[in-house]
């Protein structure tokens, strides 16, 4: 190789570990699950997004392997050539049920799903000659809502940015362009951000939409199966279900943590996304064994609400002892708790510790959130017992004593 790209992205990789970004993977040597097998011992996991504890279920994998004696491993082709089965509408229809919108369109990943979104709406012309769209955009919204839109044509299209869940703000945006002559008003936000394990005011936000004539998109990855009271997102935690313009989501967390995504809503607008969503379009139709994995995920959830009690149990149980011990948690009332810990130094050294105590945890730290304000992030799972976070929680304390943190 003549070019000197060794050398650049030798230099890159070392200003990584240089400013400690470097992303260090860690294999685990069994299932995910409640506990885990890593670095040759047992540990409870508190850093996965298995909310519901279906990557490891017993009716989940059951599911996903007669998927594979019945319907193959793949389709070997994108939906619209051969790689349709019945078992993918019957999911997308399944997901739709759920959610309480008209259809529902699958995608590889919920990635796949935010990128084809924006682009296929605002890039086409559908005849107008000229036209100009506006997406306003949460400024905590994920990489993946942030790439959809890059993907969007600057001469069609204007971004603006408000203050994270400031409705205010958001108003006050939409109510400065309504004289403007944009085609599509959209509003973008997660329903649940990560970082923090906030909810999106999404109650306000349908207001607000409705008021402007906007279209309301909401990634609600980290809410579906977890939030509200049957597990049916984040809409339904703010009393908003069913009044969601565009909900997407990933079926790599709660709904069995394997892979895929979605976008569901008004049948004319799933209708629209599989002619034009290019990630859909070009890219190959989700294996038979997710399917039939989500599918039973999905099946799971509706039949009762146990796990998804068990979950809200779990993590109201956790946030009362973790903040008992006397660590400082950011508020809330969703399994992703951060344990705030300020420099990036003590979050490295906690998570280290608390490996060695059993207790597997990441920590984040500035640049992915601000300065100073260094965390662990905890993440609560349905198949933790009241034994495995009370182990978990035995071994904060005695990290935390002697880090001389509480
Ligand atoms: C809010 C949000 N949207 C989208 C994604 C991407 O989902 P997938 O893994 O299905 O591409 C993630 C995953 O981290 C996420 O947290």
């Amino acid at each position: 190789m003549t070019s000197n790209v060794i050398e650049l992205v030798t230099k890159e990789l070392e200003q990584l570990e240089a400013s400690n970004t470097y992303k260090h993977e860690v294999p685990l040597q069994s299932a995910q699950d409640g506990v885990v097998q890593v670095g040759g011992r047992k540990a409870v996991m508190l850093a996965s997004n298995n909310y519901l504890g279906l990557s490891n279920h017993a009716a989940v994998k059951a599911a996903a392997i007669r998927g594979i004696r019945e319907y193959g491993f793949g389709v070997a082709s994108v939906r619209f050539i051969c790689g349709t089965q019945d078992i993918h509408i019957a999911l997308e229809k399944k997901i739709a049920k759920f959610l309480g919108t008209e259809d529902a369109i699958l995608f590889s990943s919920c990635w796949a799903a935010n990128e084809a979104f924006f682009a296929s709406l605002t890039n086409e012309k559908m005849g107008m000659e000229t036209y100009r769209d506006v997406i306003y955009s949460d400024r905590l919204n994920h990489a993946s809502i942030i790439d959809g839109q890059r993907l969007c044509r600057a001469e069609t299209t204007d971004r603006k940015i408000y203050a994270h869940a400031d409705t205010d703000g958001l108003a006050r945006a939409l109510e400065e362009d309504r004289g403007k002559d944009y085609r599509l008003r959209i509003i973008a936000t997660d329903g649940v951000f990560s970082m923090e394990g906030d909810l999106a005011p999404l109650d306000r936000l349908v207001e607000i939409a409705g008021k402007y004539g906007a279209i309301l998109f909401v990634d609600d990855s980290h809410g579906v199966g977890v939030c509200g009271r049957s597990g049916r997102g984040t809409p339904e935690a703010r009393g908003v279900h069913g009044k969601i313009d565009v909900l997407t989501g990933t079926l790599g967390k709660a709904i069995g943590g394997a892979a895929g995504g979605y976008i569901s809503g008004r049948k004319e607008l799933i209708a629209f996304m599989r002619q034009k969503a290019r990630t859909y379009i070009f890219s190959n139709s989700l294996p038979p064994p997710i399917v039939f994995g989500a599918d039973a995920a999905f099946a799971l959830l509706m039949k009762d609400r146990s796990i998804v009690k068990k979950l809200a149990a779990n993590t109201a149980y956790f946030r009362e002892q973790i903040a008992a011990l006397g660590f400082r948690i950011l508020a809330g009332e969703h399994p992703i708790v951060p344990v705030m810990v300020g420099e990036a130094s003590v979050a490295q050294e906690m998570s280290r510790a608390l490996l060695k105590a059993g207790v597997y945890i990441r920590g984040l730290w500035y640049p992915v959130v601000p300065k100073g304000e260094a965390r662990l992030r905890a993440q609560i799972s349905a198949a933790l017992g009241k034994k495995d976070i009370d182990r978990a929680l035995g071994a904060f304390e005695k990290v935390g004593k002697k880090m001389n943190l509480i």
